[in-house]
């Protein structure tokens, strides 16, 4: 049998998915071990593979076929636009993408203004802006700590991810729009999907019988 291999998002995303995968049996110990320089681990008896890459990152491992099976933020899905199969919303990592600013910035976006754009996401904003508002704006790309640039004028209004939303109100910034909910996601390479079609569907299978995903579907709550 062949190694099952799985690209995680590092950080918190990872610790979840872990966490997650062990309710179904699925374990990696030493994977635990905050403390390893390693890249890669093994289960050698389940044969399944794990490493932990960037999250922007993962569906490229995936859509080249590095991994069979990825788990990352929605976000980064829409960003980098990779062809693989979306298969599961995980339902953790719950956050929004939105359009914040300060509370001037409102009238800018109602009347259509050529306003600056300022985000780590200059696909979803430009795919936002020109194709759902059909506003014409100017997008800068940053790397982080995108709240600065409204703040120090560099931009009218970001584009980014609002969990808590502490984040903002410590600013003095507000969401203005919002543009789509977030959640991390299970994603399959489409080669993988055919050769491991049984072992992903069971991999899937055991998961959506987890309580968390049953109640999801009833009410529509985490
Ligand atoms: C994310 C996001 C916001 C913040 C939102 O930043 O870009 O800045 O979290 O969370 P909140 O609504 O709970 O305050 P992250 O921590 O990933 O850092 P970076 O964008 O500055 O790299």
């Amino acid at each position: 049998m062949r190694y099952l291999t799985f690209a995680l998002a590092k950080g918190r995303l990872a610790k979840k998915t872990l966490a997650l995968f062990e309710q179904i049996g699925i374990t990696c110990e030493e994977m635990k071990d905050e403390s390893t320089r390693k890249l890669i681990f093994v289960n050698e008896e389940l044969k399944l593979k794990f490493f932990l890459s960037k999250a922007t990152d993962v569906p490229t491992y995936v859509e080249y076929g590095a991994a069979d099976i990825g788990v990352v933020g929605k976000d980064t899905l829409l960003e980098e636009g990779r062809d693989l199969y979306e298969m599961m919303d995980l339902g953790f990592g719950k956050c929004r993408m939105c359009v914040c600013g300060p509370e001037s910035a409102r009238e800018k976006l109602m009347h259509n203004e050529l306003i600056r754009v300022a985000s780590k996401y200059p696909h979803i904003a430009k795919d936002y802006f020109y194709n759902e508002k059909m506003q014409t704006v100017e997008i800068i790309k940053l790397n982080g700590s995108v709240e600065l640039a409204p703040i120090v004028g560099l931009s009218e209004v970001i584009v980014d991810i609002v969990e808590t939303g502490s984040t903002l109100r410590e600013n003095g910034l507000t969401i203005l729009e919002e543009i789509c909910p977030l959640s991390a996601r299970m994603v399959v390479n489409q080669v993988s999907l055919k050769m491991e079609q049984q072992r992903i569907r069971n991999l899937i299978n055991a998961l959506s019988k987890l309580p968390q995903y049953k109640t999801e579907r009833k009410d529509g709550n985490e």
